[in-house]
């Protein structure tokens, strides 16, 4: 069988993007009878950015039953928190040991911070922690310990699957075929979900709609877009329009086109907002309930989460580590 895995940071609330970029694709992708399907919560990935233990509680919770409220069947699809697999950790450390720095530099995360530290005059690396730096690494060891082949991600994403083949291959040529090369699975009609100011949508620039916010909220937050200036009747330019991308991601090829022609005519901005608001409720609300109900039983999604790792451990992850420590040269542990 095909696999398909993909993960998100647990550092807030999920939002549009989240499902847009990942959790609709890979979600659509485990209908197929074909698919082995691996989602998980990436918390040790949210330690590099929150220090804030209550946050990265949160946040696991609200990332896992918007999972299960969106069709998530963990009966069907592997379902797992990252830190209850000790065997990712000691995976990173082997391919950190073989990861090429020069390519590490190269990442954009880390770039973006070194960039931004030289137009404030600091130290290249100053505030920079080695998890930042080492984020890659982390993220390819999620994906080459259950060996997937395809990862739905949003193309802020591309890099770090490509940096995960690098290293798969790069250890495969130094102790022998271990690891399947994965590659980045990028919905083509969504691409980068912008956020309310028309930057990417994203935890970090705080312009974010959240999944499940609630209708009201929903509404005043669609309305909140910002836009241009153009009066009702003067022709808009749906390339250029956040609202015009947002609704692409939420409607047939159909719908899209007739709002494209609706844009060309000149349609009011509150009515291409209030269209846009339609969509997406037309498509959240039937889950927001179920998130409500399952948001509000924790105790039932940290079993569900035990169950998915102590599972995935026995049949993958474990048989898995004692191979690679005998390729590498360690001791056997069992
Ligand atoms: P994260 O938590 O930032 O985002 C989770 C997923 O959502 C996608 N995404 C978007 N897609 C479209 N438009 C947007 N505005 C948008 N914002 C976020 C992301 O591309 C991602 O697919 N490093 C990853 C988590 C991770 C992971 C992995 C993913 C850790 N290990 C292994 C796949 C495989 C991250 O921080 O995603």
């Amino acid at each position: 069988r095909t696999r398909v895995l993909t993960g998100i940071t647990t550092s807030g609330t999920p939002h549009l993007g989240n499902y847009a970029g990942a959790i609709r694709p890979a979600l659509e992708a485990s209908r197929d009878p074909s698919v082995e399907s691996f989602y998980f919560l990436a918390d040790y990935h949210a330690l590099i950015k929150v220090m804030d233990p209550a946050r990265v509680q949160r946040s696991t919770l609200e990332i896992a039953a918007s999972w299960l409220a969106c069709g998530l069947d963990p009966s069907q699809a592997w379902f797992y928190r990252q830190s209850d697999i000790p065997e990712i950790p000691e995976l990173t450390w082997l391919l950190t040991c073989i990861a090429g720095k020069g390519i590490l530099n190269r990442a954009h995360a880390y770039k973006a911070s070194v960039d931004k530290n030289r137009e404030a005059g600091e130290d290249d690396d100053a505030g920079i922690t080695a998890g930042l730096f080492m984020y890659p690494v982390l993220m390819a060891a999620d994906i080459l310990i259950f060996n997937a082949q395809k990862v739905p991600v949003g193309r802020d994403q591309i890099q770090h699957i490509e940096m995960a083949r690098d290293f798969g291959q790069r250890f495969n040529h130094l102790f022998g075929e271990h690891f399947t090369l994965p590659e980045a699975a990028i919905e083509q009609h969504v691409a980068t979900l912008p956020g309310l100011d028309g930057r990417k949508m994203s935890k970090s620039y705080d312009n974010v709609i959240p999944l499940f916010a609630p209708r009201e909220q929903l509404k005043k937050l669609i309305y909140s877009i910002v836009t241009d200036s153009r009066a009702p009747g003067e022709p808009k330019d749906a390339d250029t329009s956040n609202v015009f991308q947002l609704f692409q991601a939420f409607s047939s090829r159909q719908q899209a086109d007739d709002m494209r022609r609706a844009f060309e005519s000149g349609i009011a901005w509150g009515e291409a907002k209030q269209a846009l608001f339609d969509r997406i409720d037309a498509e959240i609300s039937p889950m927001r309930e179920k998130y409500e109900t399952l948001v509000a039983k924790p105790a039932d999604i940290e079993a569900t989460l035990r169950d998915g790792a102590a599972r995935l451990r026995i049949a993958y992850a474990t048989p898995l580590l004692a191979q690679l420590r005998e390729a590498v040269g360690l001791r056997d542990l069992s």
